[in-house]
């Protein structure tokens, strides 16, 4: 009987063990250093390099976790290419869909380079993605509605390129992201979908200078997390709501200049915002006296009123550096 039991448990755990074997691989059955090598190689035969940068350093001759802006697990016995870093190397050209089977990837950063076309649809496939910037790129075409199958998605850098259309409503699966940038984006046009509510873990939101048209986003509201929000430039109208900084206790800095909001500033607008240290509401249609102060907000160091119609003088604010906007973000 023993005989029998231990024989019966020795199964169960070798077929466990296979079970534990097979299943970071589900999904991607099959593939192995070998199918991540074939992309790579893909990738680089189908984009421009001028600097040459890839061409001799992307050799089958050497292991292609040592090829350049190539990182690998250390962790696992069977490596796998968990990041891709083309950052800053002058590449051009769009993106074949064999991205797509760098199954293994986490991190992929393409930041300024001259890449063009749409994001590859591949893009798709790579449900371990926690970190994608294709920020600073030709890329053209709507927002793919498909990145919100990118559950895992942390942040999210969309700026600099030349996207255009309405923003997805898919992309409020993206339950886990914290920073979204869409700035400079071109033609990002319509409001900011309410479905967006779910983005609960967001800390910054900077979607400045797109043709945002509508009144100011409720979900916003619900980013309890948000540190930074950033809707300047576009075409924002209506009021700010009351009671912003009871939902957003950790903001740190909102910007709202160049847009066409109206209404008074009554220190209860943004009262609450104890950590709120920067605010620019310029080149709106605010009217009415500047508040001598703003409720809680002790912390604010750089406000920015300019070119509204209010009535009053900034020298009302003799503890704060009131500086101009801040234009870059990293
Ligand atoms: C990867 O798998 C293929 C078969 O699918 C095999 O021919 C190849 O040798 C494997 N490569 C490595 C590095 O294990
Ligand atoms: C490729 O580039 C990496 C990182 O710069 C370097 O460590 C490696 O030696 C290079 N390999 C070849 C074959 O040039
Ligand atoms: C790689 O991707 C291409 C195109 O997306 C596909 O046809 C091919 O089967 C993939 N290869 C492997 C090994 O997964
Ligand atoms: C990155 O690209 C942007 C837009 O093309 C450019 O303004 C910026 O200077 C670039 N940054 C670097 C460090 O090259
Ligand atoms: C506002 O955005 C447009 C592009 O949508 C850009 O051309 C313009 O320079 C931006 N203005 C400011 C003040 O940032
Ligand atoms: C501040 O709140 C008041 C009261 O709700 C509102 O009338 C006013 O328009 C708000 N100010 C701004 C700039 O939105
Ligand atoms: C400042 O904070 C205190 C305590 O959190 C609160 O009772 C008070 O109403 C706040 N004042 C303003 C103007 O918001």
């Amino acid at each position: 009987m023993s005989i029998i039991l231990q024989h019966f448990h020795f199964h169960y755990a070798f077929f466990f063990l296979l079970l534990l074997l097979q299943l970071p691989n589900f999904g991607s059955s099959f593939t192995n250093i070998t199918t991540d090598q074939s992309a790579l190689l893909a990738i680089k035969s189908h984009i421009l390099d001028p600097n040459k940068i890839l061409q001799s350093n992307w050799s089958t001759a050497t292991p292609v976790c040592d090829w350049i802006g190539v990182f690998c697990n250390t962790h696992r016995r069977h490596k796998r290419v968990t990041a891709l870093d083309l950052s800053f190397k002058g590449l051009a050209g769009s993106l074949p869909s064999q991205i797509g089977n760098l199954s293994f990837l986490v991190k992929l950063d393409l930041r300024n380079n001259s890449f063009s076309g749409h994001l590859p649809e591949g893009l798709s496939k790579l449900r371990r993605l926690k970190v994608l910037n294709s920020g600073n790129n030709n890329f053209v075409g709507n927002i793919p509605a498909w990145l919100g199958s990118l559950k895992k998605l942390k942040f999210l850098g969309l700026y600099g390129c030349r996207f255009s259309g309405a923003l997805p409503v898919s992309l409020s699966n993206l339950t886990e992201l914290q920073y979204f940038f869409l700035h400079e984006s071109g033609a990002i046009a319509g409001n900011i979908p309410n479905e967006y509510s779910s983005l609960r873990k967001m800390k910054y939101f900077i979607l400045r200078s797109n043709g945002l048209a509508a009144s100011f986003p409720p979900c916003v509201l619900n980013f309890s997390m948000l540190q930074f929000l950033d809707l300047s430039n576009n075409s924002i109208s209506g009021h700010v709501p009351l009671d912003i900084c009871s939902h957003l206790p950790s903001i740190s800095g909102i910007y709202l200049s160049h847009n066409q909001l109206k209404g008074k500033i009554v220190p209860s607008n943004i009262s609450g915002c104890s950590l709120l240290s920067e605010l620019s509401l310029s080149f709106n249609k605010l009217e009415g006296p500047i508040p001598r102060k703003f409720g809680n907000s002790t912390s604010l160091r750089n406000l920015d009123l300019d070119f509204n119609n209010l009535m009053g003088t900034k020298e009302v604010y003799t503890d704060f550096t009131l500086l101009h906007y801040i234009q870059s973000w990293k």
